[in-house]
């Protein structure tokens, strides 16, 4: 992220007047529970120290003039009364959706100047969108003194991405952006939205891998991923796969298309594999959390489908070196993107190692290795 200093100059700069508050939100990994959030189910994700900052100040019109830092300094404004789709800079409709949410829930606000930079790795499912929405949404309730709760501004960012920019997605990552805590992972319940959080051990170091394969076709095939699901939960009479359980599946086992079982089965375990890692994170109870974990990959490679060769070979290369004494697994909605292992702060050098020494030669791609600790979130009391 670009030091405070340089972003207040360029603000003045761009603006003519120094901006009148600095919001943000982070991004967010997911310990365990994947594709479990749209299905009513359970995750257990912490919010991290990479995020994206809005540097902002009101304007008495209707126009909301950006300024996006990190993407060449692109610059661009709309009318908050003519607010549609822009196909030229489509990190703007995160804005675009989550400004449109808030005023259909009534909310009274009128333009602003902003100024947006983040660093959340794009495109490698650690949410950099839903820390944008976040981040415009804190920002909007600061300006305008909104009494917006941070569940509000998660459905309103989840909105944003299922009613504007044509993502189905759960409301995980906006959940855990807006209200993460610091140290803490949080065990969310995706149907009632409430949660617990579950300190992460103090020996322990939240590292992740970031296998660079650029996600692809992710929105259509996470559409259909939720497409299936939402198929075998109406083939039980069910409003979500939450409400079925692994021996219901079973026992229909020969009524379901075998491709839709395997997703209803990565589904129903997930969500009891997740509420298992709770407990097993409360416990510090490393083999129970290693061999979740492991289970949850396993799932989501072959059962679910959404992993790719290059995540599992980062998972093969990084159990290896931890054995029983931490965990790891794909993290986030896959098809590329990152894994995450939790370990002993004493196993970090030997896992940074082997993940350098081995995934390239494997895979003739650079990973990035990022040590992350687990955060507030933004409207965290
Ligand atoms: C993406 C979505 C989330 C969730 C995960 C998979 O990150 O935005 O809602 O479904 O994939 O767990």
């Amino acid at each position: 992220m670009q030091a405070q200093t340089h972003l207040n100059d360029c603000f003045k700069g761009a603006y003519g007047q120094s901006a009148e508050l600095t919001s943000y939100a982070p991004g967010r990994v997911n310990l365990i529970g994947d594709h479990t959030d749209y299905n009513d189910g359970f995750v257990l994700p912490a919010a991290i120290n990479f995020g994206t900052s809005i540097l902002a100040s009101k304007r008495t019109d209707r126009l909301v003039k950006v300024i996006a830092i990190d993407i060449n300094n692109e610059q661009l404004s709309f009318d908050l009364d003519d607010v549609s789709f822009d196909d030229s800079a489509l990190w703007s409709n995160y804005i675009r959706g989550s400004l449109i949410e808030l005023m259909s829930a009534g909310e009274d606000i009128q333009g602003a100047n902003l100024l947006i930079s983040g660093n959340v790795p794009q495109g490698a499912g650690l949410s950099s969108s839903a820390s944008f929405e976040i981040a415009i949404l804190k920002t909007f309730a600061d300006l305008y003194q909104l009494s917006l709760s941070g569940i509000d501004a998660a459905k309103m960012g989840q909105g944003a991405e299922n009613n504007f920019v044509g993502c189905n997605c759960g409301i995980m990552d906006q959940l855990i952006s807006a209200l993460g805590k610091k140290s803490h992972a949080m065990l969310l319940d995706c149907r009632t939205l409430t949660y617990n959080y579950a300190k992460i051990p103090t020996d322990m170091t939240i590292m992740v891998v970031n296998s660079n394969v650029k996600r692809e076709l992710v929105a259509s095939e996470y559409n259909t991923r939720r497409e299936q699901c939402e198929q075998v939960a109406k083939f039980f009479n069910k409003s979500a796969l939450r409400d079925v359980t692994l021996s219901q599946l079973e026992a229909s086992k020969s009524d379901i298309e075998d491709q839709l079982y395997r997703r209803a089965r990565h589904v129903i375990s997930e969500n009891e594999r997740t509420i298992h890692a709770l407990t097993a994170l409360n416990d510090n109870d490393m083999p129970t959390l290693s061999r979740l974990m492991a289970q949850s990959h396993a799932s989501l490679k072959d059962d679910f489908e959404v992993t790719v060769p290059e995540l599992d070979i980062l998972v093969e290369i990084l159990s290896a070196v931890l054995g029983n004494r931490g965990g790891t697994r794909m993290t986030g909605g896959g098809f590329g993107g990152c894994v995450v292992a939790l370990m002993p702060k004493a196993l970090v050098e030997q896992a940074n190692n082997a993940v350098l020494e081995q995934y390239q030669v494997r895979t003739n791609i650079k990973p990035d290795v990022y040590i992350c600790t687990a955060e507030q979130g933004a409207f965290t009391a």
